[in-house]
């Protein structure tokens, strides 16, 4: 039976058709994949769906009769529940407020605290989420705050949940918490749509998929069971693509290590952590979500107090004091996974964004010029048409404001950004999150070029087929401290038994 159905959908934005007629059908009982490259209409659909948009052609049917969605407000009361891809969680509240936002409970008129805490600590228990209700959302960490939202959509108990890549920055291990709930709303007679780059999990919960390329539907409610992985790649990327094999690099043992950490302990709760990351080299890093990964990053570049031990830069004993500082005085780029908050300018166009760190470099190039505050147009063009190239970033024009991209595509700017900075030392927090294959592809060479050429490479990924593919090593760390290292040989089966061994070694505490 098809609970929901949009048909013939048109949106048109300034420069580009992003839907093109998409017609897409959701049955109840079943999970719908939405698939397809960065920027082919994926989110606009569901943004149309739930009211934000306003088609510019076609029709919503929710159980066959007609409908039309003034705001999202509407939408939920009717009975559909989203996940957006961006984070959409309110500063100043509790977890367990914004959880039951659209439906505070209340008593006597007044605010229900109590009922707040008890309700949020369900929905959160639904995920088997270990998260404090009355914790400010401020406080939580990328990959709790999208939990979070996970479980704020449950709570509106819709028959109609659409998930814009819920799983982005969440590692398997919580993924699965989320697909159990999946199952159980399908075998209630609900109907899930999920949107993910992360294909083992299409084919993991999905029945049947729709597919876009450029805006059109290229196709329409397959089934999953009738194609391979490989055939539903071809169908996104609209031909063949050959999977990317990359050669091995060697990597001198015995060069001095770019950057080291001895004994680091830090405000956040890191203990005893030892690290090194020699030139030329990539230093997986690799942990489930709360392991204190991206802390440890932020304490290195000073966002967060480090109590302990010594951070070494070429040899010398350094003080971080912020991003801006890592760049300048030691040649640290940081590439954070929070790139709505931190990575990108999304009041900024496109092309500002990327020549942001490049501005110094620029002007030494150009001279000495007395009082320059700009950077002449045509320098900037020129550096920006080239990563727009080299990562198929797909806007309408470098002048198009960055937050208007797709969500992809923007982090292909934050990415290049710190590619045209020139750094001896990257860390690279998730760079691939949202992104898909064949740029994934293109993410993965132009890392490995860069180490290939020298550079000391930090990466933090959750994506274990990502840390194969690229690192030398994989440190892998567990409650704010390292566990264990192993070296890559590039197996995944034996690769991911070891890091899971690590992970789970003599646990002591729950996740
Ligand atoms: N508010 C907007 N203004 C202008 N263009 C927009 C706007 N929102 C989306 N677009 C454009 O519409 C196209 C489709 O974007 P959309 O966000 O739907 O892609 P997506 O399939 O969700 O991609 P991703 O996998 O990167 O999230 C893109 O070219 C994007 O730049
Ligand atoms: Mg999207």
């Amino acid at each position: 039976m098809t609970l929901f159905e949009a048909e013939q959908i048109d949106k048109l934005f300034p420069g580009v058709r992003a839907l093109d007629g998409v017609t897409l059908r959701l049955e109840a009982g079943s999970v719908h994949a939405l698939l397809g490259e960065n920027g082919a209409g994926k989110s606009t659909l569901i943004k149309v769906i739930t009211g934000l948009y306003k088609p510019d052609g076609g029709r919503l049917l929710l159980d066959g009769q007609e409908v039309q969605f003034g705001s999202p407000h509407e939408s939920a009361s009717a009975g559909i529940g989203v996940v957006h891809q961006e984070r959409n969680l309110i500063p100043g509240f509790t977890v367990g407020e914004n959880i039951l936002l659209q439906k505070l409970p209340t008593s006597r008129g007044l605010v229900d605290r109590g009922r707040i805490r008890s309700e949020a600590a369900r929905w959160l228990g639904e995920l088997d989420l270990d998260i404090d209700p009355d914790k400010p959302v401020t406080e939580l960490s990328v990959a709790q705050a999208q939990l979070v939202e996970i479980a704020k959509a449950l709570s509106v108990e819709s028959r109609v949940l659409l998930l814009d890549e819920p799983t982005a920055s969440i590692t398997p291990n919580e993924a699965e918490r989320l697909f159990r709930v999946v199952d159980k709303l399908k075998n209630d007679g609900r109907s899930v749509l999920f949107v993910s780059h992360k294909l083992e999990e299409v084919f993991q919960i999905c029945d049947t998929v729709t597919v876009l390329r450029d805006g059109a539907s290229v196709l329409e409610s397959g089934a999953l069971s009738d194609l391979t992985r490989d055939q539903v790649v071809d169908l996104m990327v609209g031909r063949v693509h050959e999977a990317l094999t990359l050669p091995r690099r060697t990597v001198a043992a015995d060069a001095e290590p770019l950057l080291e950490l001895t004994g680091v302990g830090t405000a956040t709760g890191h203990t005893d952590v030892d690290l090194k990351v020699r030139p030329g080299e990539i230093v997986g890093l690799y942990g489930l979500v709360g392991a204190g990964r991206s802390e440890l990053a932020k304490a290195l570049l000073g966002l967060d107090r480090i109590t302990a031990g010594e951070v070494r830069v070429r040899g010398q004993v350094v003080r971080i004091k912020n991003v801006r500082d890592a760049l300048k005085t030691y040649k640290i780029g940081y590439v954070t996974e929070n790139r709505k908050e931190e990575g990108v300018f999304l009041e900024q166009s496109v092309a500002r964004n990327i020549a942001v760190t490049v501005w110094d470099r620029l002007r030494k190039a150009l001279g000495h010029v007395p009082f320059l505050r700009y950077v002449p147009k045509k320098a900037e063009t020129a550096i920006v048409a080239d990563y727009v190239e080299q990562l198929g970033i797909r806007i309408a024009s470098p002048e198009q404001l960055a937050g208007t991209l797709s969500g992809g595509n923007q982090q292909k700017v934050s990415l290049a950004k710190w590619l045209a900075a020139k750094t001896e030392i990257l860390i690279i927090d998730e760079p691939t999150v949202g992104i898909d294959v064949r740029t994934k592809d293109a993410f993965h060479t132009l890392i490995w070029d860069l180490a290939a050429n020298g550079l000391a490479i930090l990466l933090i990924t959750s994506d274990l087929p990502e840390m194969i593919t690229l690192a030398d090593r994989v440190v892998v760390m567990r409650d704010h401290r390292v566990r264990g290292e192993v070296a890559n040989d590039h197996d995944y089966d034996t690769m991911s038994q070891q890091v899971i061994r690590l992970i789970h070694a003599e646990r002591t505490t729950a996740a």
